[in-house]
């Protein structure tokens, strides 16, 4: 973490209102730790504009594993990018549905590729890419 820095903020009062709602239902200790939070998520977003940043990131899908065509390629693609992917968690949600959380780690463009490919696996019922910048 680089040093803290203090700067000031213009913003439309019921918005600030809102914000500071928000910020007491998480349980926020300050606007500087939400907003921080909040950039921080912000930024993660943008991975398209810094293909080359080493970056960590989670993909979670949700399938059904009946069908074993999608399980097949899931694991195919997981190989392909074995360079990248550091772990998977696999949870059994019922007797069809299940939640796969894998951890990714290299330059941006490989990850977003990864969650890319993996996200739009026929039959993923859902499908979310997340980059974490510490
Ligand atoms: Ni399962």
């Amino acid at each position: 973490m680089g040093k803290l820095v203090r700067f000031g903020i213009c913003m439309d009062e019921t918005l600030l209102k809102n914000f500071d709602s928000f910020i007491h239902k998480k349980g926020f200790k300050n606007r500087s730790q939400a907003i921080s939070q909040c950039l921080r998520d912000f930024l993660s977003q943008e991975l398209d504009e810094t293909p080359e940043q080493e970056t960590t990131g989670i993909i979670i899908l949700v399938y059904n594993h009946d069908k074993r065509e999608l399980v097949d390629t899931l694991i195919d693609l997981q190989h392909e990018f074995v360079e990248n992917v550091i772990s998977t968690l696999h949870v059994h949600l019922d007797h069809h549905n299940c939640l796969e959380i894998i951890v990714a780690k290299g330059v941006a463009k490989n990850l977003k590729s990864l969650a890319d490919k993996l996200t739009s696996v026929k039959g993923i019922k859902q499908g979310y890419f997340k980059a974490v910048i510490p």
